[in-house]
């Protein structure tokens, strides 16, 4: 990432955005208008609510955009019991968990708890989303096949390594769960790879279609 994130600061908690990750979801704008308000200068205004407010408001920011850290003693970011995935509606997957991303050459990309990936292979700022798919008029509902017959819950507070592959999907392998867009169903697994881009006639899984279209990255 090229710039580093913007910090805003409290005497409680400061506030780190980083602006290559925002997709304007605007979690923020909506849950807690009183600090986060791109009208006002600075748009983080950290010191207008309780510090307890603002993280869980942070907390909800998809991407990973937002972060904070507190500095009256409350409690600090951690990562989801569980690794989660869901693949947003034409948009990216949605992940969730103590996830490291690395490139195809092992090279670590970026450790965080929340994470929006690009799915439409579109993203000039892979492998995260930067909003292409609006443009490129990606289309999928974000179905997944259900498996939780098959697999056994997964296992809590594990890690899950996700990899970049070059010119090819994301591969997975760490314990996860896979959520439909629409929450009805779930894959759990361990090691899966998941298309990257935008072309899997199995979506959200890889068929090996990023060969025939040339998919670089
Ligand atoms: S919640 Fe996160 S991704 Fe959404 S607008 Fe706020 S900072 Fe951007
Ligand atoms: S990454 Fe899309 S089919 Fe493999």
């Amino acid at each position: 990432m090229a710039d580093s994130p913007r910090r805003y600061t409290s005497d409680a908690i400061d506030v780190t955005y980083d602006a290559k990750r925002c997709i304007h979801a605007a979690e923020c704008v909506r849950g807690l208008p009183a600090v986060f308000d791109t009208a006002q200068k600075p748009w983080v205004q950290p010191e207008s609510a309780a510090a307890n407010e603002v993280a869980a408001v942070v907390l909800r920011c998809p991407t990973g955009a937002l972060h904070f850290e507190r500095k009256d003693g409350g409690a600090a970011e951690s990562a989801p019991v569980q690794n989660t995935l869901a693949p947003v509606p034409n948009g990216p997957y949605f992940v969730r968990g103590n996830v490291q991303i690395t490139d195809a050459a092992g090279n670590l990309i970026i450790a965080d708890t929340r994470i929006a990936l690009c799915r439409c292979g579109q993203s000039n700022n892979k492998p995260f989303c930067d909003n292409a798919h609006q443009q490129a008029g990606f289309v999928d509902v974000g179905a997944v096949t259900d498996n939780q017959a098959e697999v056994a819950a997964t296992a809590a507070h594990t890690q899950l390594p996700i990899t970049a592959l070059a010119n090819g999907p994301l591969f997975l392998q760490g314990d996860f769960e896979l959520c439909s867009a629409d929450g009805q169903s779930v894959f759990r697994g361990n090691k899966t790879a998941l298309c990257r881009c935008g072309s899997s006639a199995g979506k959200p899984f890889c068929d090996g279609t990023h060969k025939e279209i040339g998919f670089q990255d």
